[in-house]
Parts: C-alpha cells; sequence; structure tokens
C-alpha cells in the first residue's frame, strides 16, 4: 500500500540518556525551563536530576507537579498560564503519558488562544510553542513520540485526542534504566499499551510496509519481555527492549494509526477510572477477534508473533488470537472486565455512542458502529478464565 514519510521527533535512546537533558535543552537555545510532572516522579527523584542537569547548563527552571491519571483540561491551562509568567521557552515532560500529555497540550497552549477543549478540533489552526523534550518513564505510550495528546473534558466525563504539529514532541529522550523503578503492576499496564498499539497498527487499514516493520518488531519484544520485565524489573535487557517497543509502536502510530481496541479502552477509563494499559488490555482480545474474519492474513501472521499455530481453521482465526492474548493477559495478573466491581451492564449503551464516536472506526479494517461496540462490551463483560 501507498505511504507517506513523515518528519519525526528525534529519538536520544541511551541508559543515563536523563542525565543529558541540561545540554539538549541548551543547544535548542532554552533560557527558562518548565518541568512537568507529577508528585511519583518527584519523590523517585528524577526531577531533582533534571534540576542538577539545568543547572549545569545556567537554566532557569520552574516545576509544575500536579499532574493527574486521566489529566482534565484545566490542568493545561495552569501549566500553560505558569509557562507564560515565567517566560519559558523550553518544556521538559517527565513521567508516563498523562505527564508528556500534559506537556504536549503546555506547548499547545503557551502560544495559542482559548481553552485546549477547542483544539480536540482538528481543523483548528495551531501555532508551534516552545521547544519540547519529553522523557518517558514508562515504556507504553509512545507519547514521547507520537503527533497526540488525552486530555479529560471533566464535564461531559469523555476523554478526548488532541492532534497536531502543536503537540509534537521536539525530542524524545529515551532512558530505559528510568523505567526499572516500576512496580510489577504498572509494567504490566504500560506494556500492554504498547503491545496493544502495535498490534492495532499491524491490524490497522492504513498499515503499510514502513508500519509494518516497526509495529512487527514492537509486538515480538512485547510478547518476549513483557512477562520478564513483569517478573523481573531490574533486568535491563527486558527494560531496554520495552522501551523500544514503545517507541517503535509510537513511530507506527504516526504513518497508520490505531484501529477501535481504543476506542472500546477509552470509555472504560472515563467511566471506571480504569488504567489505559488495563483497559487496552481487556479490549485487545476482542476486538481482534471482531476483525478476524476480513483479516485473514495478517491474523496468521499475527498468531504467528504470538507463538501460536497460524494454520488453523479459518473459522477458528478469531478465537485463536483472542485467546492467545488472553493467555498474555493473565500471565502477567492483568484482570479481565467482570473483575470490576463499578462495571455495569446497564452502562454500556452509553460506553458504545462513546467508542463510535471515537477517533479509530475509520482505520478499522472491519466497519464497526454503535451496536457492534455494545455487543464488544457485553462479551468481554461475559468472558471468564
Ligand atoms: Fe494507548
Amino acid at each position: 500500500m501507498e505511504f507517506v514519510t513523515k518528519v519525526m521527533t528525534p529519538i536520544d535512546f541511551a541508559p543515563g540518556a536523563l542525565d543529558k537533558v541540561g545540554e539538549k535543552a541548551a543547544a535548542f537555545g532554552a533560557t527558562s525551563v518548565l518541568i512537568v510532572s507529577d508528585e511519583m516522579i518527584i519523590k523517585l527523584g528524577l526531577v531533582d536530576k533534571i534540576i542538577d542537569s539545568l543547572e549545569n547548563f545556567g537554566l532557569e527552571y520552574v516545576v509544575f507537579d500536579k499532574v493527574l491519571p486521566d489529566p482534565p483540561s484545566y490542568l493545561v491551562m495552569e501549566a500553560a498560564e505558569l509557562a507564560k509568567e515565567n517566560d519559558c521557552d523550553c518544556i521538559v515532560g517527565i513521567g508516563g503519558g498523562s505527564s508528556m500529555d500534559v506537556a504536549k497540550m503546555t506547548k499547545l497552549m503557551t502560544v495559542n488562544e482559548g481553552n485546549i477543549l477547542e483544539y480536540c478540533d482538528p481543523q483548528k489552526k495551531q501555532l508551534i510553542g516552545p521547544k519540547l523534550i519529553c522523557i518517558p518513564t514508562t515504556s507504553g505510550t509512545g507519547s514521547e513520540i507520537t503527533g497526540g495528546a488525552m486530555v479529560t473534558d471533566v464535564e461531559n466525563d469523555r476523554k478526548l485526542a488532541v492532534s497536531g504539529v502543536g503537540v509534537l514532541s521536539d525530542l524524545a529522550l529515551i532512558d530505559p534504566e528510568l523505567a526499572m523503578g516500576m512496580p510489577p503492576k504498572l509494567t504490566a499496564a504500560t506494556g500492554f499499551d504498547a503491545l496493544s498499539h502495535a498490534v492495532e497498527e499491524y491490524m490497522s487499514a492504513f498499515a503499510n510496509g514502513m508500519s509494518d516493520v516497526l509495529a512487527e518488531k514492537a509486538i515480538r519484544s512485547s510478547v518476549k519481555y513483557l512477562k520478564v520485565a513483569y517478573e523481573d524489573g531490574k533486568n535491563l535487557e527486558a527494560r531496554s527492549e520495552m522501551a523500544r517497543a514503545s517507541a517503535f509502536a509510537g513511530l507506527a502510530m504516526n504513518y497508520c494509526g490505531l484501529i477501535a481496541g481504543h476506542n472500546l479502552a477509552h470509555p472504560l477509563g472515563a467511566h471506571y477510572h480504569i488504567p489505559h494499559g488495563v483497559a487496552c488490555a481487556i479490549t485487545l482480545p476482542f476486538i481482534l477477534e471482531f476483525i478476524a474474519p476480513v483479516t485473514e492474513r495478517k491474523t496468521r501472521e499475527l498468531i504467528e508473533l504470538f507463538n501460536g499455530d497460524p494454520n488453523v481453521e479459518k473459522e477458528k482465526l478469531g478465537e485463536t488470537i483472542r485467546e492467545l492474548v488472553i493467555d498474555l493477559v493473565v500471565s502477567v495478573d492483568l484482570p479481565l472486565l467482570h473483575t470490576f466491581e463499578n462495571v455495569k451492564e446497564e452502562d454500556f449503551e452509553q460506553l458504545a455512542k462513546d467508542a463510535n464516536a471515537d477517533l479509530y472506526g475509520f482505520l478499522t479494517p472491519r466497519t464497526i458502529s454503535t451496536p457492534d461496540y455494545l455487543e464488544l462490551y457485553k462479551k468481554m463483560y461475559l468472558y471468564r478464565r
């Protein structure tokens, strides 16, 4: 299939890369830096390391440490205010997807008028803000590389995407050592986010030779190393493979987007506060089963990537890939949907409508609409192991 290459975020990937942040910000010509992060990252001492590195290059700094999971829009507006008050000409976002997404949207709102929620409209013009360095501490979102960010519209209980040149990072500083402090549960959840990105990219209607190479490598690494990283967090080889899988999946996303597994996952986060990676692990097996009837060749390839038998009968393809993915889900002790006490079947109609209004329906290789989403929610809720 035809594809177009795009200018991507430069990547600096190495154990110890965090120490280069001062040098990199100085190379951008920065004088005053806004560090965007959360309380946990502060406690881990990583922001102190950044401050040391910035001070070594004589750079001023101010810290915004209020980032929350599923970041609400007002946080972005507060961070942008802080950046403007301090004349920040560089932003450093460090943490998981939420911190990096807030940093990316802060870059946007430092130079653009209005409220961040207005920029969920892809037609809205985006001016390019200060330089942005993103430093992931989990291996999952790939947000350090993608041209998108998620924001929560608290009033309407919805997670929305802002995408475009205004939320693109100018440098991804990827240091696999930073993930070594991640607890096993978070390792499993964020790792499944990375794997879900790679798999959904591989199955995307816009998948192409370039995205396939990146996604395939990310799937191989995740299938082999997610459980290793989960069981042995200090294993640098496993951490490096997962960090690279996350980055490669982030790169591929810029070529071909995702499919409706993420449409199904977002309402689970918005309505029930199920962490994003956990929600992806719940929905991925079922979206793959749903599309299997129209993606025979790719599903067989995927079965092989998950170490299954690709020569199963055509009618068994969906069930086979679903079970292989769930094998991996349960091997890292991630929960199934019915185990969440706050999940109620009567909510599913609303969830299905929200999923249908989300981004990735048109990239899904099989036509999908609200009744299909409803059926899928019911199916994953009734599923037992
Ligand atoms: Fe994701």
